[in-house]
């Protein structure tokens, strides 16, 4: 295949959430640009709205415009949040400082997700549970006077993070936290600073002293680097040509894979750097790279954590192996990541094993042949239809549909890169 052109990836999907958070809590109106019209974003914007925030309608290209409120209303219905763990557990932190109660439920995958990493935490903070020390959804969750908090997270984790973070920004306490391997996405404490709440990371640790108020804000949303790493794969795995994905989020907790590909001898440059609202932006241009197997370390995994699967799709084009170190938190994403990852690479004639916590991936010629099997993780879908562009390949995928939870548009904007020769 041969690659070409130039393509605006989606808004950034943690930014998305944490945006449309930060502006229902404003009084008064916030505008957003850029922001993501997928299924997650909608996810968050519904259950805002059932807050009584007023959330305009997310619509690709269109400004979003969102009248915040400083004390949700006590909605009438339950919450639901659909496939979106982001607005599970950060809506939960959220609300932990709102004196109401609210039931929070999701899809058949997310009520399969570890929970009680936020229901714990926050319970100390003085946040009520129902069940107590629940772990799955759904649950209900009563919030109101909040203590501050001093706390170790057990796995690096933003979402962990920044519920904890918004808990103590929403009730005025401080909170302190320490990620064990690693520091993950930043989104929360970058936006919270840019709106004059006092966060400090100093040595690994994340402090915010409670200070601080909400207010309305605009802010253009960068494009999803999570959602541009298909893209790059694909390009990355093409036989010539070149891609430029412009506006393009840069944040250093969320490019390791760009610094992982570069490592596997793969041709990547960042132009046009600038900065919008805290976070750097910029056009990534790549071109197709013969590649080499590499170690990835538990460290580097909180700053690639969702693009493992497109990752390991494009090690096995690397000559020798791969390997994800400690990558078990993938067995609790939308879908069983870890094992989906190796079961459909094997499914299609490559070569790839879990060992321990470990994904090891071996390059092949193989093309790639046979069916894929998703359990609807948008991240699966788009990581085998990028393998699906390699000469000779022929992949089925069972549900590419899924795509839409992070990336509209996902086969077209795959398919508009592709160059007859
Ligand atoms: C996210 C954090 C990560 C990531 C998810 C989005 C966020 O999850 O996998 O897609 O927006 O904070 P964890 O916090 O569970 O690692």
């Amino acid at each position: 295949m041969r690659v070409g052109g130039s393509v605006q990836v989606p808004g950034d999907k943690s930014i998305t959430h944490r945006a449309l958070m930060l502006a229902a809590l404003a009084p008064g109106t916030s505008v957003l640009r850029g922001a993501l019209t997928s299924l997650d974003a909608r996810s968050s914007a519904r259950v805002l709205r059932q807050l009584g925030a007023s959330v305009g309608a997310l619509r690709s290209g269109a400004e979003v415009r969102v009248q915040g409120r400083r004390r949700f209303a006590q909605p009438a219905a339950r919450l639901d949040c659909g496939n979106a763990g982001t607005t599970a557990r950060l809506m939960t932190g959220l609300l932990a400082a709102q004196p109401l109660s609210a039931r929070l439920t999701g899809d058949g995958s997310l009520r399969r997700r570890p929970m009680r990493r936020v229901t714990e935490p926050l319970g100390r903070m003085g946040a009520r549970f129902d069940p107590p020390g629940a772990d799955r959804l759904p649950f209900m969750v009563t919030g109101g006077k909040l203590q501050p908090l001093r706390y170790d997270l057990p796995v690096s984790s933003a979402q962990v993070k920044s519920a904890l973070l918004l808990a103590g920004a929403g009730a005025g306490v401080a909170v302190s936290l320490l990620e064990p391997d690693g520091l993950s996405r930043d989104h929360t404490e970058r936006m919270l600073r840019a709106l004059d709440f006092d966060v400090r990371t100093r040595g690994g640790r994340i402090e915010l002293t409670g200070t601080g108020r909400f207010r309305p804000f605009e802010f253009d949303i960068p494009a999803d680097p999570s959602s541009a790493a298909f893209l790059v794969g694909a390009a990355v795995l093409a036989e010539s040509g070149a891609l430029a994905l412009p506006g393009v989020g840069l944040n250093p907790t969320r490019t390791g894979f760009l610094g992982v590909l570069e490592r596997m001898g793969a041709t990547l440059a960042v132009e046009d750097l600038r900065e919008q609202m805290g976070e750097p932006v910029g056009t990534m241009t790549v071109q197709p790279s013969q590649l080499i197997g590499t170690v990835i370390e538990p460290e580097e995994i909180p700053g690639l954590v969702d693009e493992v699967p497109v990752l390991a799709v494009i090690a096995t084009r690397a000559s020798g192996e791969t390997r994800f170190r400690s990558v078990g938190e993938l067995r609790v994403k939308e879908s069983d990541r870890l094992g989906l990852i190796a079961s459909n690479l094997v499914a299609l004639g490559q070569r790839a094993v879990v060992d321990g916590d470990d994904l090891v991936v071996e390059g092949t010629d193989a093309p790639p042949r046979g069916r894929v099997r998703t359990d609807g993780d948008h991240r699966i879908a788009m990581a085998f239809g990028v393998l699906g562009t390699l000469p000779g390949a022929r992949v089925a995928v069972d549900d590419m549909t899924c795509a839409d939870v992070s990336f509209p548009g996902f086969a077209a904007a795959l398919d508009s890169i592709r160059r007859r020769r």
